[in-house]
């Protein structure tokens, strides 16, 4: 699979990342073990990037990742492991504790010590703060940053869902540059393209990692607002291009994130082997420009000013 640079991390991560959100299913021996046959579909598929949060099945997604780690001698290393943590569930730590994000320094420390002891790891590859926490203090998370990079136990740091500014400022207080920014591309939501978020990645060498990227298309998008005109003339356009292109509609749409110049990574959630293994094609589409147009104007519902 067609590998880039993470950032400016040196290391070389495929366009295309597995998101291992879903993994577990509902927890069952067949769920498991479904989870970790897409698992291993993707790597034998190239993907060499895979993406957790702490909070993925309450720490049970990294688990069950690290039992398919060790099937395989030397698998670790020929991954990118990412994570993320900064959201605090409701009652933790004590009963009655609201829902809140967290990047106090014992905090995002403790938590990384949990992803590394549940993942069975030495370090994480890409660490990731995975909501802005509104009462986030700068100097604090870059000597967070860096005791965890000295600890050995994180080697690049990115973030998730911030705004540019918010990007900005925890940059200007960080030694090492930020390597990262994922946040939600898909049909429906495309406030990256104008809010300022693909143009920092550009400037700033960040690379910008898409969730979710097939909402909107593959399901309904979170805080969907398309109507069921919209969703209609999207699947028109999307068709006809389908079978331009000789591919599938849910095809298109990641050709489509994968068309912008800030060289947008996909994640790819699905536990589907087929699915894995076919979003690869997008990755072989000659996309055109005018097919990129044709696409937002059915979205809009209107041609561009
Ligand atoms: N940073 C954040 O705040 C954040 C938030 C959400 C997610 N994420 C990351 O992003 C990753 C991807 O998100 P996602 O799982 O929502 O991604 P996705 O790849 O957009 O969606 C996956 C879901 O769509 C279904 N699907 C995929 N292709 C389909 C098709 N052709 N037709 C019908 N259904 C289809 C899958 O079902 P099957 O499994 O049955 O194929 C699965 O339920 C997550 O795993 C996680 O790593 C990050």
């Amino acid at each position: 699979m067609e590998k880039i640079q993470l950032g400016k991390s040196g290391l070389n991560t495929s366009r295309l990342i597995y998101g291992c959100m879903r993994i577990t299913g509902d927890n069952s021996p067949s769920d498991r073990e479904k989870g970790k046959q897409a698992l291993r579909s993707a790597i034998e598929a190239g993907y060499n990037h895979f993406d957790h949060a702490d909070i993925y099945a309450g720490g049970l997604s990294e688990s069950l990742f690290a039992e398919v780690l060790k099937e395989s001698p030397g698998l670790r290393e020929q991954l990118i492991i990412t994570s993320k943590a900064g959201i605090r569930a409701q009652d933790t730590p004590k009963a009655g504790d609201p829902k809140c994000y967290d990047f106090s320094r014992d905090y995002l420390v403790s938590s990384v010590d949990g992803i590394l002891g549940r993942l069975d790891i030495e370090s994480l590859d890409l660490f990731l703060l995975h909501r802005p926490d509104y009462l986030f203090n700068a100097a604090e998370v870059a000597e967070t940053f860096m005791q965890l990079h000295r600890a050995g136990k994180v080697k690049h740091f990115g973030v998730s869902n911030f705004t540019p500014s918010q990007v900005s400022l925890l940059q200007s207080a960080l030694p090492v540059p930020l390597q990262v920014n994922q946040v939600e591309i898909n049909i429906h939501n495309i406030n990256s393209f104008t809010d300022g978020t693909l143009d920092l990645c550009q400037q700033s060498g960040i690379t910008p990692v898409a969730w979710c990227p097939l909402g909107g298309v593959a399901y309904s998008a979170w805080g969907n607002t398309f109507s069921a005109a919209d969703e209609q003339r999207i699947e028109n356009e999307l068709s006809l291009q389908a079978e331009k292109y000789g591919c599938q509609p849910w095809q298109v749409i990641l050709a489509w994130l994968l068309k912008h110049p800030a060289q947008i990574c996909p994640i790819i959630g699905s536990t589907t082997p087929e699915r894995i293994v076919a979003a690869r094609q997008s990755l072989e589409l000659d996309y055109s420009r005018e097919d990129w147009y044709r696409l937002l104007e059915a979205r809009n519902g209107e041609a561009v000013p």
